[in-house]
């Protein structure tokens, strides 16, 4: 496998070669907005959607976003083309970039950090997963902006590696109160007396683009979907469950905590929206 090309600051270069500087305020206060694109069949998936949420992100943390939406797509067609990409992600990060001290204070002239890093899959994740996955619940730690899309991840990895150690595929996080809000890096969907229901998008869930794609499938295929957020007991007697990303699509839940949802197996609703979300990746 040849090396991968990476994109840093203006230049395409190997992966071995791109360096930052240790004062990155990434680095240094995870000053960082980043985005996850799905490449399928060689081609960018709503690109421009992504495009907006993370220009709202860099507004959010005070980073004026250093590209145009064209340079932005050029960006992520570059990669995907260098790399030979037809399925598979790229992942772009941007920083506040270096400044001379380490200081709590933003800097005066900042020069943000831009790079972004293709990665190639074996499969979608909707043929990865046809009898669903084993999840875990977690007490959600986070901060009051999960809307930001931020690298400040540290609650999401600790969240995940809970789950790993538990032998399970994903955590949810779930609120001091009861309520269920997203997985460590999903969505989560639940079908409650035969309506569809998730978190609304508000600032304690990221707005994520396949929970768009899925209530967008739900509305035009007459399926009713409220976003209204439930609780963990509630999730817990739901007849299917699901998680939904830009890594996983649209994925069964087959149990949470060890509890099992429905009959165990991805349910009608949950198969249903499986092939709708693959017809519009086309
Ligand atoms: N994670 N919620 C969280 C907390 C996430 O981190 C993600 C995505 C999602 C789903 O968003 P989208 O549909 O836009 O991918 C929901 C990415 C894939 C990651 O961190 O790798």
């Amino acid at each position: 496998m040849p090396e991968p090309t990476v994109y840093l600051n203006g230049h395409y270069v190997n992966i071995a070669d791109a360096k930052v500087s240790i004062l990155d305020r990434g680095l240094l206060f995870g000053e960082a907005i980043y985005e996850v694109v799905r490449v399928h069949k060689g081609r960018l998936f709503r690109l421009d959607e992504h495009y907006r949420r993370m220009c709202c992100g860099l507004k959010a943390i005070r980073i004026r976003p250093p590209f145009t939406p064209r340079g932005y797509a050029r960006i992520f067609e570059e990669l995907t083309a260098r790399n030979g990409v037809r399925c598979g992600y790229i992942y772009m990060q941007v920083t506040r970039g270096a400044a001379p001290e380490r200081d709590h204070r933003l800097p005066q002239t900042p020069s943000p950090t831009v790079f972004a890093w293709a990665r190639q899959t074996p499969m979608p994740g909707w043929v990865r997963f046809p009898n669903g996955v084993a999840t875990v619940s977690v007490p959600d730690p986070r901060w009051q902006r999960c809307d930001i899309k931020t690298t400040m991840l540290l609650a999401n990895t600790l969240a995940k590696q809970h789950a790993a150690d538990a032998g399970a595929f994903e955590a949810i996080f779930v609120a001091e109160d009861g309520t269920v809000r997203e997985g460590s890096s999903t969505s989560v969907f639940a079908v409650l007396n035969g309506v569809l229901r998730t978190h609304p998008a508000n600032h304690r869930i990221l707005p994520s683009i396949t929970r768009t794609l899925v209530l967008e499938a739900a509305r035009e295929a007459g399926i009713g979907h409220r976003e209204e957020a439930f609780s963990y007991e509630e999730m817990l007697d739901a007849a299917e469950v699901f998680l939904a990303s830009t890594t996983c699509d649209v994925c069964p839940i087959a149990t949470i905590d060890g509890h099992k949802i429905g009959k165990g197996v991805p349910g009608p609703m949950t198969k249903k929206l499986l092939r709708l979300f693959a017809k519009k990746l086309g």
